[in-house]
């Protein structure tokens, strides 16, 4: 299908914000906060240079969201404003009158709002850290507008000033202007690079910081950061090489990371230039730093390069994950060349592949449980509250269709030559998938390769539901002892001969890294729900892979206890299940929080699922309370 043969179907304008973000260019922020620990509550004002795009527009409208707003000051005189009804998802307009400014004229002018947050603010969380009180906030996708009055759309960039009172040490998006560890009382921020509002982020408490690599530290409290430390140390620069050769160099100066207190929502965040990242990755191993390179790679796919809306998240986190699975591909060649390995390169590829499998399988069981329209990679979002549209489709059927045209187009060396032109060509804009479409016929169409495009469904792959066409053949050398154990262990439950007994030197648990672990275990709960399992079966497992019920890798743990609660029979008291629960009492991150309370309520007791949340509810962020809730409430 040739690409003028296919409509993407999605809104033209972004349908996530009430602003007239369209009808202004935003040229320079400069944000302003005054921290209050006692209150819980953010003082701030923000400073927008702001340009007419259209000569007739008389009203300027801001998004928020529960926000109090205390004055408009435009080019040093007040002006009057208006708060429109706060209505969900959306939230509530700012609207001010512009028509005595600089009326009929292009002139950039300058607004001045002063805000402070409410005890409804989304974004924004106080809690007790481990060594006294701490503040973080959390903007993707439309939390930013709950936090300071802005054009809350990926459409929009500009660069930041940053500046923020607080009696702890903070950090914000962009590389600090004196020393950030030390206490100070004031804490400045620049980020010349354009930004997006879902970028804008602020974190205040006991930090402190440690090198993990020439330009990078770590910052957390002080109890974890020495085993932060060792945690990424070993990777971090060599993540960060590998990315700057595969795209293009780091342009943002350093790039840290942070380690936020466990309700942190999610495994990492990508703000610049303190990558936000869950505790949960501190596993002792270095088994969960995948998520540091996909971060990583963010600061080129998501926060150089911007989907226009978060109906074409795909480009972010597609893309952003096709540049992990590279960047951890093509560091495992890098590694087996240097241990003499006859052919680094296919091992590199095995090791990509790897994680394409593991992909696949998570994208399947996505597809099987969410509501179809959520299943495309464009989506329409009208109305929608992008929180609710979050799930692993744009990261999977995203990542995966982009090895599909790197496999189309002749491989990774041609595909490599688009990569650094993309990035290039969009960096510090905002695209939609019509326009990386277009790219690519732009790029390929001069070198004879229309016909391959042409030879892409395009329909099927961005706006067909479910699972997409499977055009691409892994190499499985690594998975294969993983689906072959769970066959093994498929086999022992369904015989009941002895000659089908499983010993300990059969299970050889030992040889399998943690990812090798968690496939094995996404393969026997996939098998497993096809069968009835025995009691002698999960016994037998227990026996041979105790070492998992003390893992301190929360892949592994969910996956284990989903394992047991769906196929033995357990009741509050047992103790797997009071461990579990307090497990996910101590755990913000969603990815584990959510499905969680789903198995409880489904495998042990909806009432002990709902008091179980109760009593935890004040820990979680509000991003999370909220969607444990909704869910509740659909069940
Ligand atoms: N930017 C996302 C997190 C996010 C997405 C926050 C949507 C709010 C709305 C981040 O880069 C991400 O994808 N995090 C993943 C980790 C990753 C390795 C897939 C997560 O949190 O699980
Ligand atoms: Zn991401």
């Amino acid at each position: 299908m040739t690409k003028s043969q296919f409509q993407i179907l999605s809104n033209s304008r972004d349908p996530c914000t009430v602003s007239s973000y369209d009808e202004f260019a935003v040229r320079h922020a400069q944000l302003h906060f005054d921290i209050s620990f006692d209150t819980k509550s953010i003082l701030g004002s923000v400073t927008y240079l702001l340009q007419r795009v259209s000569l007739s527009s008389k009203t300027l409208v801001f998004d928020t969201s529960h926000l109090n707003i205390n004055s408009v000051i435009i080019n040093g005189s007040n002006v009057p404003f208006a708060i429109g009804e706060q209505s969900e998802p959306y939230g509530a307009p700012l609207d001010i009158n512009l028509e005595d400014v600089t009326t009929g004229t292009t002139e950039p002018f300058e607004i001045t709002i002063s805000f402070s947050t409410t005890d409804k603010c989304t974004a924004i969380q106080f809690i007790k850290g481990d060594t006294g009180p701490f503040l973080f906030s959390q903007c993707q996708a439309i939390h930013a507008r709950s936090l300071f009055p802005c054009f809350d759309t990926p459409s929009v960039k500009c660069p930041y000033e940053f500046l923020v009172s607080s009696p702890y040490p903070c950090t914000m998006s962009g590389m600090p202007l004196q020393p950030s560890d030390g206490r100070q009382s004031v804490y400045k921020f620049t980020q010349p690079v354009p930004i997006c509002s879902y970028l804008v982020s602020i974190t205040s408490g006991n930090l402190e910081s440690s090198p993990i690599g020439p330009r990078s530290k770590v910052y957390s409290e002080r109890p974890i950061l020495e085993s932060a430390t060792w945690e990424f140390e070993h990777d971090m620069e060599n993540f960060i090489q590998v990315a700057e050769d595969l795209i293009f160099s780091y342009e943002w100066g350093n790039y840290n990371t942070l380690v936020l207190p466990s309700s942190f929502p999610y495994g990492g965040m990508e703000i610049p230039v303190f990558t936000q990242l869950t505790p949960t990755l501190i596993c002792k191993d270095r088994s969960q730093v995948k998520v540091l390179a996909h971060e990583l790679a963010h600061l080129w796919s998501g926060n150089l390069v911007t989907n226009k809306s978060w109906e074409h998240f795909w480009l972010n986190e597609g893309w952003t994950v096709y540049l992990e699975r590279r960047i951890i591909g093509a560091l495992h060649e890098k590694l087996c060349r240097e241990a003499g390995d006859s052919n680094p390169k296919l091992a590199g590829k095995q090791r990509r592949d790897f994680d394409y499998i593991l992909g696949w399988s998570s994208l399947q069981d996505t597809v099987n449980k969410i509501d179809l329209k959520f299943t495309s990679l464009v989506l329409n979002l009208k109305g929608v509250d992008p929180d609710d549209s979050m799930s692993r489709i744009p990261y999977e059927k995203g990542s995966y269709f982009l090895y599909y045209l790197e496999n189309q187009l002749g491989g990774t060396e041609v595909f490599d030559e688009f990569i650094k032109h993309y990035f290039t060509v969009f960096k510090y804009q905002s695209l939609d998938t019509q326009a990386f479409i277009e790219a690519l016929y732009e790029f390929f169409g001069p070198q004879g390769k229309a016909e391959l495009l042409d030879e892409v469904d395009w329909n099927t792959w961005l706006n067909g539901e479910g699972l997409p066409p499977q055009l691409v053949t892994f190499d499985t050398t690594m998975a294969d002892s993983c689906t072959d154990m769970a066959k093994k262990w498929v086999d022992f439950n369904n015989n009941d001969d002895s000659a089908t007994n499983i010993n300990e030197s059969d299970v050889d648990v030992g040889s399998f890294d943690a990812s090798q672990n968690i496939l094995f275990l996404e393969t026997l709960i996939e098998e497993f729900g096809k069968i009835s399992v025995s009691e002698k079966t999960l016994s037998t497992l227990q026996k041979f892979y105790t070492s998992y019920l003390k893992t301190c890798n929360s892949e592994i743990k969910l996956r284990w206890t989903t394992l047991f609660l769906i196929h033995g029979s357990y009741s509050p008291k047992d103790q797997l299940v009071m461990e579990f629960s307090d497990w996910l009492g101590s755990i913000g991150r969603m990815k584990y929080v959510l499905p969680g309370y789903k198995l409880l309520s489904k495998y042990v007791d909806h009432e002990f699922a709902l008091s179980t949340f109760q009593n935890n509810q004040s820990f979680y962020h509000p991003i999370c309370r909220q969607l444990i809730l909704k869910n509740f409430k659909a069940n």
